[in-house]
């Protein structure tokens, strides 16, 4: 049956919930599951703002169905070629064969590849082009590079309502709350679209931006309605101020993250030496995690969050231990930027991760390794204990 909402008097959340899938995009776990949202505005023509992964095809369709109302489907809106939200495109067009396709030039060059029928529907749009359903205006925007090349977000200026494609979008199934104003938004959740956004946006942040200089010229903008996640119809500024935030690549919080890669423990005893020290020394805003037990994609939301990280390695055949060397490639692909970081390596007979990770960090823009490094030998001795406590007072030093 139909599971539809409305998010205002003619306009209807018509997506769906995935809670069985285990990996976004195959590489990011999705534990409270994911929504691909769709919205249906019933216009004088009736218009679908893109459509959904296959895995919520059922669903889709019966709310596409039941939100028509009896009617035909006149357009179709694709503001994002990638699968999770056109996979259905050809579903659409089978049940409503006559329908105006609008999308960038872009994707009109993506939409063959993927086998998309109705060619001879589609209509390309550039920037600041504009269609009207009746009442409702839409204006096109391209945002290319958020997170794909082809990108475009609609504006409804008749409703001030921003159709943003994949930006503001988070991980997490709606479970019955629509906008996000009937959730709770703590800092669990910001943590959460904090992990979509760094994995999925992170690297992008010119682009972001290009669309948040957008976004700041439209007029009478009052809701936001992302691919995933919630809608956004009060305090829309809390969410921009962190987009503006994570895609200047500036830290959201004074603190400290310690992230380990130890095998038998020495070099995990020497991070929590420092996460104690620090907390005794009054920085409260410590994290400590262990790369091998944390999946990459979380330790990247907490990367885009905290001022300082703290990365401790064991040497591992000569180099630097693969979780954390792959952490650390994260990051650069991400184009993490900004971040004062602090270095201890342990090896038993020929240390090597502190000098590979600082030339990958040196790589990286703006960030600023700390002079002061720690090399342990298996077991950390009482000298280095004290090294680890002098670099817990360097850190408090920059945080002031
Ligand atoms: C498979 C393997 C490879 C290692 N390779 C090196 C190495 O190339 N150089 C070195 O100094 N230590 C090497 N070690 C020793 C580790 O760095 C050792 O685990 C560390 O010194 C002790 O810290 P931990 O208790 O945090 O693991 C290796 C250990 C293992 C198990
Ligand atoms: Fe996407
Ligand atoms: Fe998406």
């Amino acid at each position: 049956m139909e599971c539809t909402r409305e998010v205002t008097e003619d306009i209807y959340w018509v997506g769906g919930n995935d809670r069985r899938l285990g990996l976004f995009e195959n590489i990011h776990p999705v534990p409270d599951g994911v929504s691909y949202n769709s919205y249906l505005i019933s216009d004088e023509k009736t218009c679908l703002m893109d459509t959904c992964d296959w895995a919520v095809g059922q669903r889709f369709i019966e709310n596409v169905e039941a939100a028509l109302n009896g009617r035909k489907l006149d357009v179709l809106v694709v503001d994002h070629m990638e699968p999770d939200h056109a996979a259905t495109l050809n579903e659409i067009l089978l049940r409503w064969p006559d329908v105006e396709i609008y999308c960038t030039m872009m994707a009109s060059r993506m939409y063959g590849q993927y086998g998309y029928k109705g060619l001879e529907n589609l209509h390309t749009v550039c920037e600041g082009d504009t269609l009207s359903l009746g009442r409702h205006e839409l204006v096109f925007y391209l945002a290319p590079m958020v997170h794909w090349p082809e990108v475009m977000v609609s504006f409804d200026k008749t409703t001030g309502i921003l159709f943003s494609a994949d930006a503001f979008g988070t991980f997490g199934a709606l479970n019955g709350a629509l906008f996000a104003d009937e959730m709770e938004i703590d800092d669990e959740w910001f943590a959460e679209a904090r992990r979509y956004y760094g994995n999925i946006c992170g690297k992008y942040g010119m682009q972001v931006q290009n669309l948040l200089a957008k976004a700041s010229k439209m007029e009478g903008l009052s809701m936001i309605c992302p691919l995933h996640g919630p809608v956004w119809r009060k305090d829309l500024d809390k969410f921009i101020e962190k987009y503006d935030k994570w895609s200047k690549y500036e830290p959201e919080e004074k603190g400290v993250l310690i992230c380990y890669a130890s095998m038998y423990g020495h070099t995990e005893n020497c991070a929590e030496v420092l996460a104690s020290e620090l907390i005794q020394a009054g920085v409260t805003n410590v994290k400590l995690c262990d790369v091998s037990g944390t999946h990459v994609s979380y330790l990247i939301s907490d990367v885009f969050k905290y001022s300082n990280i703290a990365l401790f390695s064991v040497t591992y055949n000569m180099g630097v231990f693969p979780k954390m060397k792959d952490f650390i490639h994260d990051m650069q692909a991400l184009n993490l930027q900004n971040r004062t970081i602090t270095i201890l390596e342990n090896g038993t007979w020929a240390p090597q991760s502190k000098d590979l990770m600082t030339s990958m960090l040196e790589e990286m823009q703006g960030m600023s390794v700390m002079e002061e490094k720690i090399t342990v030998m298996s077991n950390a001795s009482d000298d280095q204990r004290e090294a680890i406590c002098k670099m817990a007072e360097d850190i408090k030093a920059t945080l002031e």
